[in-house]
């Protein structure tokens, strides 16, 4: 069995992080949010992977490499523009051959594994296996309508009127005859060849397509909100490590994680939270569910349940909460006469600021 990841897109939802990087390369708990899929698929025995790259394909492949940190043997696959998830398939044809695979949205975030679901199918072989989730808003999603026996009775992507509340999980499980559907089905009204038309052509042309109802946490990470729960959920399971070169001033409470050649001065940080590689801490506090990259530097700052990613500085805020700051990012005071706010921000960005 094989897998196909798919790492393209333009994370538009993401922006103005995803104006100059991979959404799925977002770190969660200073890991990108696609080193979780990999890890997923290793434990679940799959050992040959194809990730479908797009505009961010350089990025992708200089982070991920050739997979041997998982013991993988990855090859890519250039997609020319997002043209959808079947399209996806479509284009993977060589790399797949006649071979099982699992499809696996490289945004998405599962708890437990998919090691389950994956050993169920390659007992049963439906033609294909969708997981569902309930969910509170599923017209952000394809939704399945099943028959009072639990068996699929419709698939549709995205509905403005959803029958249902079952989400499409974006983890999917495929026998060949998945290529017969991605030849036939044409582009959606947002001009895309959809999985879920390519399912729901399955079902119309009398295959099995079965469906499970996961219960465990799971998060498409296309919003900010979406990565920040994430976050929260990973850095929940972390134990104290407290490692680097803390200072007698400062003081630690609770499930901190601070990478060896991080450096703390007269500091509180109050776990969960992870301090990346480098990261230079001083006079500040750091609250509970955040995430600290590599090369940080905070002075004179506090921060809480938020995600800095690496290189940016900190210096002299109070107080950066709920916030998702990306790479080489400067944050600080403005000068205190005449009190403007002074401000270089990227398309598409979003700021608020205390009056
Ligand atoms: C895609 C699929 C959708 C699925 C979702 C899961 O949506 O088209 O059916 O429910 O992933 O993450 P997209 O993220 O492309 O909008």
């Amino acid at each position: 069995m094989k897998a196909l990841v798919l790492s393209g897109g333009h994370g538009t939802r993401m922006r103005p992080i995803t104006h100059t990087s991979a959404k799925q390369l977002i770190p969660i708990a200073n890991r990108p949010v696609l080193f979780y899929g990999l890890d997923a698929l290793k434990e679940a025995g799959i050992t040959e992977v194809g990730i479908v790259v797009g505009d961010t394909a350089d990025e992708v492949m200089n982070t991920v490499g050739d997979g041997s940190r998982w013991g993988l043997e990855i090859t890519y696959i250039q997609q020319d523009a997002p043209r959808g998830l079947a399209h996806c398939v479509l284009i993977s044809k060589d790399f797949l051959q006649d071979d099982d695979f699992v499809l696996y949205l490289g945004d998405n975030f599962i708890v437990n594994g998919i090691t389950g679901v994956v050993d169920e199918f390659r007992q049963q072989r439906p033609d294909a296996h969708i997981l569902l989730t309930k969910v509170e808003d599923p017209s952000r999603f394809g939704v399945a309508e099943l028959n009072p026996d639990g068996t699929v009775r419709k698939l549709v992507e995205k509905p403005k009127e959803p029958r249902s509340d079952l989400a499409i999980v974006g983890v999917y499980l495929f026998t060949p005859k998945i290529h017969d559907a991605v030849n036939a089905i044409r582009p959606s009204k947002r001009g895309e060849l959809e999985i879920t038309d390519a399912m729901q052509w399955l079902l119309d042309h009398g295959h099995d397509v079965r469906s499970h109802e996961i219960t465990g946490y799971w998060k498409d990470t296309g919003q900010v909100e979406d990565m920040l729960e994430c976050n929260r959920m990973v850095l929940e399971t972390f134990s104290a490590d407290v490692r680097g070169d803390l200072d007698e001033e400062s003081t630690v409470i609770g499930r901190v994680v601070i990478h060896e050649t991080a450096q703390i001065r007269r500091s509180h940080l109050v776990g969960p939270l992870v301090i990346g590689a480098g990261a230079k801490v001083s006079d500040s506090y750091i609250g509970p569910f955040t995430s600290i990259g590599d090369g940080c530097e905070l002075a004179d700052t506090e921060v809480e349940s938020s995600i800095v990613m690496d290189r940016s500085t900190i210096r002299g805020v109070h107080r950066v909460q709920d916030s998702l700051i990306g790479r080489d990012v400067h944050v600080m005071p403005a000068r205190d006469v005449p009190r403007t706010h002074q401000l270089v921000l990227g398309d598409h960005s979003r700021v608020r600021i205390v009056r």
